[in-house]
């Protein structure tokens, strides 16, 4: 069953949302529930596809969790943890990257693990070959099988000496998952610093982890032989929280959303601000608002924490369409995230993506023919159009986009929306948007 939203656009998005736990943090949070030996507790879920594709998965694997039906909260209790079919590991996947981060909790707690060949948003080919070389050097026998990879470790896994060749977030997390409880000492250098991994760090921590985070970006983990359970409370979804701002500018509207982070959320209040944006910083959340003026154009380069996050320059490119002026944005995350500018385009919007890296630094992406930067002109007015949703921050911006248009917009493929962003239509609509939503077949 899929739905279309019909939005008429022209509305400025009013009041107040609430935003919870991070969808980065999590299913990670979830998964490493597997590596204790008693019941963890994990606090502020989102009711997210993401969540509930790992709790299939880690129910498949005969971990009970628990949805407390007031607060949200899980109880997730591995004691009973066993080997799941592949074809049913398969079916439970779905589009979702996270399987691949259960390979070292499997094996330190049934032995072995195997991964189906992995989804996740059409942003690039998301490889996985970092996490399989990190696999390896904790003594992990990495298998191709039909449909997947097996992966064991016979003799357990062993501490390794790391370096990531990249600052990969999910490399990162699989040498955290793996490492905790492997024999001796691991030490990762190159690794990613996001406020999520340093939430899963703190998860790994009251499990009885010893983990330190170096002043060069290393990790240096040392094993234990076990670990007990946690009670932990997420980090708020700064992903999502920079969604709402950007939707307050594009509508020229005023969105307070509680539960924002001033201390995740740094770089981009910096960029907000030069935007034009206006904001109350407060101890519960952050109000964003239009402030009735001109926006401004910037010249942005998206990178690693604490960097300008890739997941926050799609909604923001939306509100860079109706600043005064050129803009330009160099992503050097991902190869081939402004697949969305084709609809805005389409709804008036002046943008150009170009292969050339147009930022201060040549980035991995530069001269091999990737469209990795783009240039925006504005204002434009944009009109309503049918739209298809290419995959999750670029349908958020195409939803802010609709909202802000003159006339009707069709939007289809909006499930990919619910991956990440917690009742957002109910949070449309509480924010005085005007759409209607339609099943269709
Ligand atoms: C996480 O993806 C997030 N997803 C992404 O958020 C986020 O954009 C990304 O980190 C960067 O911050 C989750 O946490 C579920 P990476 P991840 O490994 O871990 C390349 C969203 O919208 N790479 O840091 O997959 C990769 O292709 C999503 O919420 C390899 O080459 O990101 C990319 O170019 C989108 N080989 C770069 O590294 C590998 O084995 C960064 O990827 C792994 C990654």
């Amino acid at each position: 069953m899929s739905s279309v939203l019909t939005i008429r656009g022209g509305v400025p998005l009013t009041g107040r949302v609430t935003v919870r736990g991070a969808k980065n943090l999590v299913p990670k949070a979830m998964v490493a529930a597997l590596l204790g030996n008693e019941p963890s507790v994990l606090r502020n879920v989102p009711e997210i596809k993401d969540v509930e594709v790992v709790t299939s998965l880690l129910q498949l694997h005969g971990v009970t969790v628990e949805k407390d039906p007031i607060s949200g909260d899980l109880t997730l209790d591995p004691t009973n943890a066993k080997t799941a079919s592949h074809t049913a590991i398969d079916a439970h996947a779905g589009d979702s990257r996270i399987p691949i981060l259960l390979c070292g909790p499997l094996i330190h707690a049934i032995g072995e693990a195997f991964i189906p060949d992995l989804g996740g948003c059409k942003i690039g080919d998301r490889p996985i070959d970092y996490h399989l070389n990190v696999l390896r050097q904790f003594g992990a026998v990495v298998e191709k099988r039909p449909g997947g990879i097996h992966i064991s470790a016979p003799g357990g896994l062993k501490g390794a000496k790391i370096s990531l060749p990249y600052p990969s977030v999910g490399a990162t997390e699989q040498v955290l998952l793996s490492a905790t409880r492997a024999e001796g000492i691991t030490e990762l250098s190159g690794a990613a610093t996001e406020p999520e991994v340093v939430d899963l760090i703190a998860v790994l921590q009251k499990m009885g982890a010893i983990i330190s985070v170096q002043t060069d970006r290393t990790i240096r983990i040392e094993g234990v032989p076990d670990l007990g359970g946690y009670n932990h409370r997420a980090l708020s979804d700064r992903n999502e929280s920079a969604s709402w701002a950007s939707a307050a500018l594009v509508t020229r509207g005023d969105i307070f959303v509680e539960g924002a982070t001033q201390r995740d959320m740094m770089t981009f209040l910096n960029t907000y601000r030069k935007v034009g944006g206006g904001m109350d910083i407060g101890d519960d959340g952050i109000r964003f608002y239009h402030k009735g003026g001109k926006l401004n154009p910037l010249v942005l380069e998206t990178d690693v924490h604490p960097g300008f996050m890739t997941d926050w320059q799609q909604p923001l490119i939306v509100a860079l369409t109706q600043s005064e002026g050129v803009s330009i944005v160099h992503e050097t995350v991902y190869e081939n995230r402004f697949g969305f500018t084709e609809a805005l385009i389409r709804m008036g919007a002046n943008i150009q993506v170009h292969r050339e890296c147009l930022g201060s630094v040549p980035c991995r992406f530069g001269q091999r023919n990737f469209l990795h930067s783009a240039v925006i002109s504005g204002p434009a007015q944009l009109t309503g159009t049918d739209i298809d949703v290419p995959d999750l921050r670029g349908g958020f911006s195409h939803l802010i986009a609709a909202l802000a248009a003159n006339g009707t917009s069709r939007v289809t493929g909006i499930d990919i929306i619910n991956r990440g962003y917690e009742r957002f239509t109910e949070k449309l609509a509480g924010l005085g948007a005007d759409f209607d939503i339609t099943s269709t077949e």
